[in-house]
């Protein structure tokens, strides 16, 4: 009996660490609801810190990135100005509301080597700090007119280990600091810059952006969707799983009874590029990550809230992001970063490595568009978690506290 009730504890470790989350099923209403996804929208996209850069993507003055944010029906120029400080600024024109940098896509990239951003329509001209420096046939505007008050609108902006935030509420109710609380202490101090290599993949899906962020965030698959890509390399329990505020992270961990292919040891043994294998040393995590030091580690996995998943391991570190475009679409972005290589044998070793990760991220997408379609039937109205999809269930508790906090 004593074993039996010891067994349970070890399969329930998760929920008896953190029993606030219950155990029950988690309602499936927020994965369809318009009206819940609207709620999402006003009051946590719009009012959250969300990643929209990382500082490499604008380098030097004047370089600047356009994301464009459909939730938010807005695009945000992240640019770099001479006083080398990145700044963030509606693209929206003070003359008569064009786009001031004309974008081709979701993202636009361009440096202007005098750190100033014209509209092609009028020809207004902004500094890269977002004043209004040049306005043509200034005199005849009207004495109401104010320079000085019609420069680019701002958003707030800062900065941590690289990546860049916005926030679009104007007086946002937290600093980043305070927003990324303990999550800041145990990912900061990772090499994420020295790591210059990125492989970078974006894709539109027919799903809600939790559907992607579900489908990241557990273990309990690998078995099955990556049989493909990585047969039984993965454990599908967690490790060291830790809430900090509304973000979240765990430990992913090998399955050291399956020995690597032989090209994946002779890939390895040539350049640090895939999860696949345990990394030879300990360089590069920070010492709370992994901190007992467990020999089967893998990758840490965290989720910074809302819609940012970062990893980190040894040598290697990627994200997924989701952008919610409407109640059942969402922008996908994958990024892995590894050191880049030096020779032809290194450079072969990481086109190896990333050809599966490539082909077990398209396996973890191919299953979001089913979940969505399925659910939309209203068949169901609850979802069953089990313990090792006990980062679902906090997210599924963080957006129903945050929606009933907003009441
Ligand atoms: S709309 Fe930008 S200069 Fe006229
Ligand atoms: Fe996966």
């Amino acid at each position: 009996m004593a074993t039996a009730t010891g067994e349970l504890v070890r399969r329930h470790r998760w929920t008896q660490l953190y029993p606030e989350l219950g155990q029950g099923p988690i309602p499936t209403e927020p994965y369809v609801s318009e009206e819940i996804y609207q709620r999402e929208i006003e009051l946590i996209f719009k009012k959250s810190w969300l990643r929209v850069a990382r500082v490499e993507e604008v380098p030097e003055p004047g370089s600047y990135k356009v994301k464009r944010l459909h939730f938010a029906n807005t695009a945000i120029i992240i640019v770099r100005a001479k006083d080398g400080v990145v700044r963030a600024f509606h693209n929206v024109c003070s003359h008569r509301g064009n786009t001031v940098v004309t974008e081709t896509g979701d993202e636009t990239f361009g440096h202007n080597k005098s750190a100033v951003l014209p509209c092609r329509f009028h020809g207004w001209v902004y500094g890269a700090d977002g004043t209004l420096v040049s306005v043509p046939e200034e005199d005849r505007f009207y004495s109401c007119f104010e320079r000085g008050h019609n420069g680019l609108t701002p958003v707030a902006t800062d900065v941590w280990e690289g990546f860049v935030f916005i926030n679009l509420d104007p007086r946002p109710l937290h600093t980043l600091a305070e927003f990324l609380g303990g999550y800041a202490g145990h990912f900061g101090g990772y090499p994420y810059a020295a790591l210059t290599e990125c492989y970078s993949y974006t894709t539109y899906l027919d799903c809600n952006w939790k559907i992607g962020h579900d489908s990241f965030s557990e273990a309990y698959h690998v078995t099955t969707i990556h049989a493909g890509s990585f047969p039984n390399v993965f454990s599908t329990g967690l490790a060291d799983v830790q809430f900090f505020g509304p973000h979240r992270t765990c430990a992913v961990c090998l399955n050291l009874t399956q020995a690597p292919t032989k090209v994946a040891v002779v890939a390895g043994s040539v350049h640090r590029g895939s999860l696949v294998q345990k990394a030879a040393e300990r360089r590069m995590l920070p010492p709370s990550i992994n901190p007992s030091g467990r020999h089967d580690f893998a990758f840490e996995l965290s989720t910074l809230f809302p819609n940012l998943l970062l990893h980190v391991a040894e040598g290697i570190w990627f994200t997924h992001q989701f952008w919610p475009i409407a109640r059942n679409r969402t922008i996908w972005e994958g990024k892995y970063y590894v050191r880049a290589a030096q020779t032809n044998s290194q450079r072969w070793a990481l086109e190896y490595a990333q050809v599966l990760q490539r082909n077990a991220w398209l396996e973890d997408t191919q299953t979001m568009e089913n979940t969505q379609k399925a659910l939309e039937s209203g068949a169901k109205r609850y979802l069953n978690l089990q313990d090792e999809e006990i980062l679902i269930r906090h997210n599924a508790h963080v957006l129903a506290d945050r929606l009933a906090a907003a009441e």
